[in-house]
């Protein structure tokens, strides 16, 4: 399978007041096309540093991340934000839906600011609604949603341009147990029915537990590495298993 993603010797560095905070201290890895990587690790490993890096939204102070072929490290930041729009999708905790923006609309959004008209995108609109189960809901409001209709929509736009990848960073953290599952599945079904290169960071392992690899993050550096492959069930007790035996 061909790689997608590939990150070299990323490192990132905060300035916090006079001091410095290390977020990541050098992360490599690479992401082949159609997987479902999970990142797992504790509140403050660097998950959200990470993730931020491999899609773009923010620059290494080190290092270098290609997507699809694009060294976008290299890019100035006007070329970094059209191939980002062009090659990833995000999903946030929490949605970063467009309040005044109907559910259609909101899913609409990628095209709008790409300054494409989306009457020109309505069946690829209708088709994601469908997608999360939300075809009646296209002229609410998001605060007329659930959470995790909020998060589906939050999705459905993630999805819109057919993004190389999708990343996530805690998509079910603002959720309860059965709407976490709802996403969860969502995703999972996304990789396996669409093929879709899913990066998923969380601190869950019922959520990591439905990737194929998961890559666990300690003080900013992958530490581990567990193969789950694909699998129907979402049964975490063998990631949790191995977990513990790798003392986590
Ligand atoms: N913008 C920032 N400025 C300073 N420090 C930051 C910033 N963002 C994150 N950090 C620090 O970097 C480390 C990793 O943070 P983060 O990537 O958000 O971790 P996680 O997502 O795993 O909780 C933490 O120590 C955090 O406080
Ligand atoms: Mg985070």
């Amino acid at each position: 399978m061909a790689v997608i993603l590939e990150a070299r010797d990323l490192v990132k560095r905060y300035p916090l007041g006079e001091a410095e905070v290390d977020a990541l201290r050098g992360v490599s890895l690479a992401v082949e096309q159609g997987e479902f990587v999970a990142i797992m690790g504790a509140s403050g490993s660097g998950k959200s540093t990470m993730l931020h890096l491999l899609g773009g939204l923010d620059l290494p102070t080190s290092g270098e991340v290609v997507i699809d072929g694009i060294s976008i490290s290299a890019l100035d930041e006007e070329h970094r934000t059209l191939t980002r729009r062009a090659k990833t999708g995000f999903v946030f905790q929490f949605f970063n839906l467009i309040p005044l923006l109907s559910v259609g609309e909101n899913v609409a959004l990628p095209f709008l600011i790409a300054g494409d008209p989306a009457s020109r995108h309505r069946e690829r609109i209708a088709e994601l609604l469908a997608l999360v189960g939300l075809v009646d809901k296209a002229d609410h409001r998001p605060d007329q949603l659930s959470a995790g209709e909020q998060q589906r929509v939050a999705l459905a736009r993630a999805l819109a341009t057919k993004p190389a990848i999708l990343l996530a960073d805690e998509p079910t953290g603002n959720l309860d147990y059965t709407t976490g599952t709802e996403i969860l599945d969502l995703l999972w079904d996304s990789a396996d029915r669409l093929g879709q290169t899913i990066i998923l960071v969380t601190h869950d392992a019922r959520a990591a537990a439905y990737a194929d690899r998961v890559l666990v993050v300690r003080d900013g550096e992958i530490r581990d590495e567990i193969a789950l492959g694909r699998r129907k069930d979402h049964e975490a007790r063998p990631l949790i298993r191995r977990l513990a035996e790798l003392g986590l």
